[in-house]
């Protein structure tokens, strides 16, 4: 979908993966201005979700670089639990481009991702940022405790690399810096995803020949 000011963001693909280690040092870079640690992921990890249709890309076509069009941001989704839960993770937006609505763009794409994939998963986000707190209550999710959230490991050893995680283990998961925050789909029944995004990004998955369904 390209928006009116010319950013294109899309569901990205292998054919992305060129992009994947200016995403990496990117999101490593917003990290260390924000002292926050981050849920480390590799190259590898990080294109898997693009070949399975699990990763928006916004880019610039204005603007042309060595990759091609400019990278502007990214996130992708995980599910955890056995698919009953999924996250939106790995939000970020290349400096030149914040302020601009792009992070809401992104999520736009990767909550309806999610939903439609996934529509009887809980969407559940972990975060200290005031940004992301504000698109995911635009979008419905509330603010939860952290026993209401996935009890799956592997999510949480995603934690280990933030430098808050003595805090977490010390209180047994129950708390810690971040705010839990759930969007649980039985309590908004026929809500619509944000429409236009949805139909867009559907059309455009199959064109491509992308997983549209779990
Ligand atoms: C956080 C980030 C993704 C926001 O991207 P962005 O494209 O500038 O965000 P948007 O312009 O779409 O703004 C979304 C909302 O957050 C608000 N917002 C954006 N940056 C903010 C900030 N630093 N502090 C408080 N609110 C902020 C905006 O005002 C907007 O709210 P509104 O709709 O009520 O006006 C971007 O700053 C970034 O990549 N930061 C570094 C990585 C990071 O912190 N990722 C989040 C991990 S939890």
């Amino acid at each position: 979908m390209i928006y009116s000011d010319g950013i294109k963001i899309i569901v990205a693909d292998a054919s992305h993966e060129k992009y994947v280690d200016l995403i990496l040092d990117t999101i490593r870079e917003a990290a260390k201005k924000r002292g926050t640690g981050i849920a480390e992921r590799t190259h590898e990890y990080v294109a898997t979700k693009m070949k399975e249709g699990k990763a928006v890309l916004a880019l610039d076509p204005g603007v042309q670089t060595e990759l091609g069009e400019k990278f502007v941001g990214f996130s992708y989704i995980e599910t955890w639990g056995n698919k009953s839960y999924v996250t939106t993770s790995g939000l970020i937006v290349h400096p030149d481009y914040q302020g601009r609505n792009i992070a809401t763009r992104i999520k736009d794409h990767t909550f309806t991702l999610a939903r439609v994939r996934w529509p009887h998963a809980k969407i559940f986000s972990l975060t200290s940022g005031d940004a992301v707190m504000k698109m995911n209550t635009a979008l419905g999710y509330v603010p939860v405790s952290f026993g209401q959230l996935t009890d799956d490991n592997a999510f949480w050893r995603g934690c280990q690399g933030c430098v808050n995680y003595p805090i977490l283990e010390m209180k047994n998961r129950k708390f810690c810096i971040c705010t839990g925050m759930l969007y649980d789909p039985e309590k908004h029944p026929s809500e619509p995803t944000p429409l236009k995004v949805f139909e867009e990004i559907i059309d455009e998955m199959k064109q491509r020949g992308l997983k549209v369904e779990n």
